[in-house]
């Protein structure tokens, strides 16, 4: 089932939260390609983009919780950091079968590369921090006052 963002999942930052309705987004790229035999050869692909972005994402959200001395930035900081280790062992898993020999063209090895299991686990590390770490923040974030920004 698709992950759908909702109202609840909101920090109170709407650049963060676009942040996490395009990792919603990804994900359910991810989901679709495991499940499906025409996009199967794309998962390393997607899971790959996926890795990426969650990285640039943990360093804007970061960024920001510094910016407004959000006090539990280091526990958050340590959260971020397990979850891309966690990321990265599966991400280097899929890119290796993908360029194994074979490895494209073989849907049940890139499956085996992210079984059901795995694919659960992935999306708790990201939706479950989502919605436990991320929206504790939205108290901080909304009393803090908005960055001014030149020539608006
Ligand atoms: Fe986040
Ligand atoms: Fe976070």
């Amino acid at each position: 089932m698709p992950i759908i963002w909702r109202p609840q999942l909101t920090t109170g930052d709407e650049r963060i939260d676009q942040d996490h309705k395009y990792l919603f987004t990804i994900f359910n790229c991810v989901e679709l390609a495991v499940h499906s035999h025409d996009q199967i050869q794309h998962l390393p692909l997607f899971f790959g983009q996926l890795f990426d972005y969650t990285k640039e994402h943990f360093l804007r959200e970061e960024k920001l919780q510094f910016s407004v001395g959000y006090p539990e930035y280091l526990a958050h900081k340590q959260a971020h950091q397990d979850i891309l280790v966690r990321l990265k062992e599966v991400n280097d898993h899929l890119q290796q079968l993908a360029t194994s020999e074979g490895g494209l063209n073989d849907p049940e090895l890139l499956r085996a590369g992210l079984d059901q299991e795995i694919l659960n686990l992935s999306r708790s590390w990201i939706v479950g921090h989502v919605a436990k770490m991320d929206t504790a923040m939205l108290p901080y974030l909304k009393r803090a006052p908005k960055p001014f920004v030149f020539g608006s």
